[in-house]
């Protein structure tokens, strides 16, 4: 690795590993065309996979959704990750990977039956949050959710997302919230959406509005086994704005607290003390993890 670690990346392409810059893939591709695939984002801690098995469920359930085969077993997964993991020095990093349907030379929105999927993975440094973003949190907006009814599908077709997240910037804002054309919070740009009213935790319940997010389900977990009171249950925008605390979860980030929306301030305009609780308990069950894996 030299100065510049990311231009040496070794990268996985449809069975072989290779320098990042000589990958290649056809023209033809039904991703590269049609942005007709799926993809998953894993983050690793100490050079552990964490939560592969609900991040491998949730891309076997995309794959399914849109009728392209599963191209490796369980163990082949797990082999390729841990093999590009090994191949990198950083102790966290977050694999993302991304299934296409394949090649198509005859340009065709049906697929042809028996195509080959095309599989890419590679590995980056996981960064921790910033001081300043953990002393202050991140700013948002709301926005109308302008994307299609099956988001739960983790799929590479990010346009509404990518100018999404280009309006919140357009506004000086880190983030959007969406909100459904029912008038319900479904999620972030890239995160899950929780609120905290009165000491209880509130997200949406998954379904066709939002990705089932996995750090959802980890901080789910965690607010359980520590006694925070917590609710799946539809939020309005009026409970948005009434919130004590809004927070955006995702691998890469955790959960990040949002202390300014549209104008307003959330909350005391600081990270909130349920936030701060769970950020300790989510820290403490990463590294009980890492524990446990430790060979
Ligand atoms: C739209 C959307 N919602 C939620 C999430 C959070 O999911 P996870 O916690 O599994 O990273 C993501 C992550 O990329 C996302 O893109």
């Amino acid at each position: 690795m030299n100065s510049n670690p990311i231009a040496e990346q070794t990268v996985y392409l449809n069975g072989q590993y290779m320098p990042m810059m000589d990958s290649q893939i056809s023209t033809q591709d039904r991703g590269f065309l049609f942005g007709d695939g799926v993809y998953e984002v894993i983050p690793v801690y100490d050079r552990q996979l964490f939560a592969f098995p609900e991040h491998l469920q949730r891309l076997k359930n995309s794959l399914q959704a849109i009728s392209i085969q599963n191209p490796l077993t369980d163990g082949e997964w797990l082999e390729l990750l841990n093999t590009l993991i090994e191949k990198h020095p950083w102790p966290d990093q977050y694999i993302y990977l991304q299934v296409t349907r394949g090649i198509q030379m005859h340009r065709d929105h049906l697929p042809e039956e028996c195509l080959t999927p095309t599989l890419y993975a590679y590995t980056n440094p996981l960064k921790a949050v910033s001081d300043s973003i953990l002393q202050n949190g991140i700013t948002a907006i709301t926005l109308e959710d302008i994307r299609w009814l099956n988001c739960d599908i983790k799929a590479i077709t990010l346009l509404p997302n990518i100018m999404m997240k280009l309006a919140a910037k357009a506004r000086n804002a880190d983030d959007a919230i969406l909100v459904s054309r029912e008038g319900f919070i479904t999620e972030g740009t890239s995160s899950n959406c929780f609120i905290v009213k009165d000491g209880t935790l509130i997200t949406p319940p998954n379904g066709h509005s939002l990705l089932p997010g996995v750090t959802r389900t980890v901080i789910e977990r965690v607010a359980i086994a520590h006694d925070i009171p917590m609710l799946e249950q539809q939020i309005t925008l009026t409970d948005l704005e009434s919130a004590d605390e809004i927070w955006l979860s995702s691998s890469t980030k955790e959960a990040l607290p949002v202390t300014r929306l549209n104008d307003l301030v959330v909350g005391t305009g600081k990270p909130g003390a349920v936030w701060q609780k769970m950020r300790d308990f989510y820290q403490e069950y990463k590294l009980a993890f890492i524990t446990e894996q430790a060979p």
